[in-house]
């Protein structure tokens, strides 16, 4: 067998564990099986290989899928190993299997086929996590907590408005996710080596039987083109970059005593026995750094790479596995985090009027009874300065406007605009922290989660 020999020729050496993907290629296996089953199907209806010689291929992939990857001869890859095993198991034939086509289409084909699911697997749980945040968000629609800006206290909101501000980036996500997974989902079977092939192959045959929307047309990009690996990667990386900004603030609030976080999601020290970590949600932030590293790595290897196909290629594939391995993981955890922790309303109360955090709402209502925002801003500033509380307003009025309190605003709307609870049920606007604008955020969350 010819090839044989000059494979053999070809696979020695010292640099021979550096060429092989085959370890890396465990994750594409049952992905090659599949896409060989596909192949030589197609290759006998269309008349190219003898249905007998199919058959007892299909019976080698079978017999190969039971052993499993470890069973597999040596190789360069999972698709040479694979090819071998059908060889050492029916003879020459086998060598059919590979008729109109090249690895360089058979590994598109599989690290789309995987990927797929992969990526499934990831927009579930960015569905779980907005669930998670919904149910938080219908818990707490009354619960105050400080909102901060610059991390100080900057205005009272509610948790339920927090955690909608997160489902809100997260359905993001989940449509950014959704559009990469309409780009992989599309087949490069039978663009051969880049070049098509002189056989009369049925390309959307194959894309039919492997589950794929249809094909990637010019054999030259589906042999070549990973752009999906990349769109991919990118979309995922978004999506550790807005999990990061959840674990951070859980992370802080729990500090603060805001939330405690279950058991589960914590961790304790081997030398502070009083220690109750968010370690999980530490290294759900850790994990965004990961991924924007493979998005900037596999960037970097796809730049300038001429057409078609570059081994450079092979290692452009890792980046995938370990960035959708590792958000998606991520992503499960902080859901699960999300859903197991507790608030402590009580503590939340007492700090939401921490630092004056009610002083926007002040300026708001003097501005509403004719003062320009301006002066209104300027005046509270002052009464913040004095210790931001009902006698500092109006030492400030006297003061700024030379004007006692009294004569720009009922003291009794100023009382108000200064509790907590009061300035979050003012803030009605559209998207808002308002109960009753929240109340529609959370429907719109409710039914977006449902569509997707
Ligand atoms: N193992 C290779 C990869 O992962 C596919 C083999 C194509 N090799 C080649 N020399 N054309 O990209």
């Amino acid at each position: 067998d010819e090839g044989v020999v000059r494979r053999d020729r070809f696979s020695g050496g010292p640099a021979r564990s550096f060429l092989s993907s085959l370890e890396a290629d465990r994750r594409i296996f049952e992905a090659d099986l599949e896409v060989d089953r596909a192949h030589v199907v197609m290759l006998a209806e269309q008349g190219i290989v003898e249905d007998a010689v199919a058959g007892s291929v299909l019976t080698a992939l079978d017999a190969i899928e039971v052993e499993g990857h470890a069973g597999l001869p040596e190789g360069e890859d999972v698709h040479e190993a694979i090819e071998t095993a059908v060889i050492e198991r029916i003879g020459e034939e086998g060598g059919k299997m590979h008729t109109a086509r090249s690895r360089n289409d058979e590994v598109a084909a599989c690290i789309r086929y995987r990927l797929r699911e992969d990526v499934l697997e990831a927009i579930e749980t960015t569905l779980a996590l907005r669930e998670s945040l919904v149910e938080v968000a219908a818990d707490h629609q009354e619960t105050i907590m400080p909102g901060y800006t610059h991390l100080q206290p900057a205005q009272p909101i509610t948790v339920a408005h927090w955690a909608l501000s997160y489902e809100a980036a997260v359905r993001r996500d989940t449509a950014r996710l959704l559009e990469a997974y309409d780009r992989i989902n599309e087949s490069p079977l039978g663009g051969a080596a880049f070049a098509g092939t002189t056989f009369d192959i049925d390309r959307e045959r194959t894309a039919e039987l492997l589950g794929f929307e249809g094909v990637v047309e010019n054999s030259m990009d589906a042999s070549s083109s990973r752009d999906f690996l990349l769109e991919t990667v990118q979309a995922l990386s978004t999506h550790a970059t807005t999990l990061s900004g959840l674990a951070e603030d859980v992370v802080i609030f729990a500090n603060r005593g805001f939330v405690d976080l279950s058991d589960d999601y914590s961790s304790t020290s081997s030398i502070m026995p009083q220690k109750k970590n968010p370690d999980t949600l530490e290294l759900v932030r850790a994990v965004a750094g990961d991924a924007a590293g493979s998005a900037q790595g596999l960037t970097t290897t796809l730049k300038g790479l001429p057409r078609a196909y570059n081994r450079d290629l092979q290692r452009a594939t890792t980046h995938a596995w370990e960035t959708v391995d590792a958000v998606t993981e991520a992503s499960e955890v902080a859901a699960g985090a999300v859903a197991t922790a507790d608030w402590n309303a009580e503590t939340l109360a007492a700090e939401a009027g921490e630092g004056f955090s009610t002083a926007t709402g002040v300026a708001d209502l003097l501005a509403a009874n004719g003062l320009p925002f301006r002066t209104a801003h300027e005046m509270v500033a002052v009464a913040a300065e004095n210790g931001g509380d009902y006698d500092a307003l109006e030492a400030a009025a006297e003061d700024v406007l030379g004007e006692p309190l009294e004569s720009l605003v009922d003291p009794e709307d100023v009382r108000n605009a200064l509790d907590p609870a009061e300035s979050v049920a003012s803030r009605d606007s559209q998207g808002g922290p308002a109960p009753g604008a929240v109340a529609d955020q959370l429907e719109g969350a409710r039914s977006a989660v449902a569509d997707d």
